[in-house]
């Protein structure tokens, strides 16, 4: 593989790779590791799940008031990595994390599950709770707030957009002759650069 087969734009790239990702059935092809640091630069890091290209930006939901939400507050620095085990692949994301526009937001939370948008009420995430009954019965508390009538998103809950500084693709080879290539924004719009495994 080289730069020229892979193209000039990484995100298009990134939606190829994806979508071979999806044609082979990867398990949980959708599922991201978001690396986020307080303003400290302690780092912590989870799954979630990827929800599509906005503008430039990698996007996902999340709670606002979480962990990573706190921290995205402090430091929008982030990373984002994909590894899809059926291609022998890996892309790489950092850049900055901003809230999606509130619109996009919206139209996702609706699109929801009604049990998934109960629950993202029911769910103060990252906090300490004394036990699962707690949970249970805030949730029923919200699912009697909210009976016969649709549920709107909770304000604390939404989408975020990574857009990157840098891209990189990794694809496993032979002899761990693996290519590596990386993407950077430059005049011309992005520079590609083979990466030493
Ligand atoms: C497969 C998988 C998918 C997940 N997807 C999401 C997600 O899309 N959004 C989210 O907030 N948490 C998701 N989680 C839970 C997070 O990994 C994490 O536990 C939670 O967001 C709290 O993280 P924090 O305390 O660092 O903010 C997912 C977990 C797994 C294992």
């Amino acid at each position: 593989m080289t730069q020229e087969t892979l193209g000039p734009e990484p995100l298009s790239v990134f939606e190829t790779w994806y979508a071979e990702a999806l044609e082979r059935a990867t398990p949980f092809a959708d599922a991201m590791t978001l690396a986020t640091a307080t303003r400290e630069g302690r780092p912590s890091a989870r799954t979630v799940l990827y929800k599509g290209l906005l503008d430039g930006g990698v996007c996902f939901v999340s709670n606002y008031s979480s962990q990573k939400g706190r921290e995205l507050e402090q430091n929008p620095r982030a990373a984002l990595v994909f590894f899809w085990a059926t291609l022998n692949r890996q892309v790489r994301f950092e850049g900055r994390a901003e809230r999606a526009p509130e619109e996009w937001s919206d139209r996702y939370f609706a699109a929801r599950a009604r049990s998934s948008q109960i629950g993202a009420w029911a769910s103060a995430q990252s906090e300490e709770i004394a036990g699962r009954e707690v949970l249970e019965a805030r949730l029923a508390e919200v699912e009697a707030r909210f009976e016969g009538q649709p549920v709107e998103r909770p304000p604390l809950w939404g989408g975020y957009r990574l857009v990157p500084e840098r891209v990189e693709f990794w694809l496993g080879q032979d002899a761990r002759l693996h290519d590596r290539f990386s993407y950077r924004p430059s005049a011309q719009g992005w520079s590609c650069a083979r990466l030493s495994p």
